[in-house]
C-alpha cells in the first residue's frame, strides 16, 4: 500500500508539473504565484462595502471592504472565474489596501494587469471584470456613506 500511494504522489506531481509548465507559456510567473496562493481570498462579516459583478463570460466577482477614515484596511474578494480571475481578485484587493477611497477609485485595467506583469489577451475582460468590481464596491461605500450623512442630517 506504501509503494502504491508513493506511486499515486509521484504520477500527482508529475501531473501538477506539466499543468504548469504548460500554464507558465500562457500566464506570467505573477499570475500563477497570484493564482496558486490567493491574497485576500474569502468573505468578510460587517464589511462597510461589497459588490458583486458578474462578467460578459458568466464568471462572478464579489468584492468586500473595511474602510476606516476614507482608508481602505482591508479589501476580500471572491470569485467563481478561471485562474486568472483568482489572480485578478488577489491583486486588485492588494493595490486596494492601504489606499484611501480616492486613490483605490483611479485603479485602472492598466494598473492591475501591470501589477500581474500582463495578461494574455483572452484574459483581459478578467481584469475589467475584478476593477469594475473594485469600483462598484467603492460606490456602494460612498452610497452608505451619503445615506448615513442624510439620516444624520434629519436626526438633528
Ligand atoms: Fe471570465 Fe476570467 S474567464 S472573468
Amino acid at each position: 500500500m506504501d509503494q502504491e500511494d508513493d506511486i499515486l504522489d509521484k504520477t500527482v506531481a508529475e501531473i501538477q508539473k506539466a499543468i504548469l509548465n504548460d500554464a507558465r507559456k500562457i500566464y506570467s510567473e505573477k499570475v500563477i504565484d497570484h493564482f496558486l496562493h490567493p491574497r485576500n481570498l474569502g468573505t468578510m462579516e460587517d464589511a462597510d462595502a461589497f459588490a458583486k459583478v458578474t462578467g460578459p463570460c458568466g464568471d462572478t466577482m464579489y468584492i468586500f471592504l473595511r474602510v476606516k477614515g476614507e482608508k481602505i484596511v482591508e479589501a476580500r474578494f471572491m470569485t467563481d472565474g478561471c485562474a486568472s480571475t483568482i489572480a485578478c481578485g488577489s491583486a486588485i484587493t492588494e493595490l486596494a489596501k492601504k489606499k484611501m477611497i480616492n486613490e483605490a477609485l483611479n485603479i485602472t485595467e492598466l494598473d492591475l494587469t501591470d501589477a500581474l506583469e500582463g495578461l494574455p489577451e483572452s484574459s483581459i475582460h478578467c481584469s475589467v471584470l475584478a476593477t469594475r468590481t473594485l469600483r462598484e464596491a467603492i460606490g456602494d461605500y460612498r452610497s452608505s456613506e451619503e445615506a448615513k450623512r442624510v439620516a444624520k442630517g434629519y436626526d438633528t
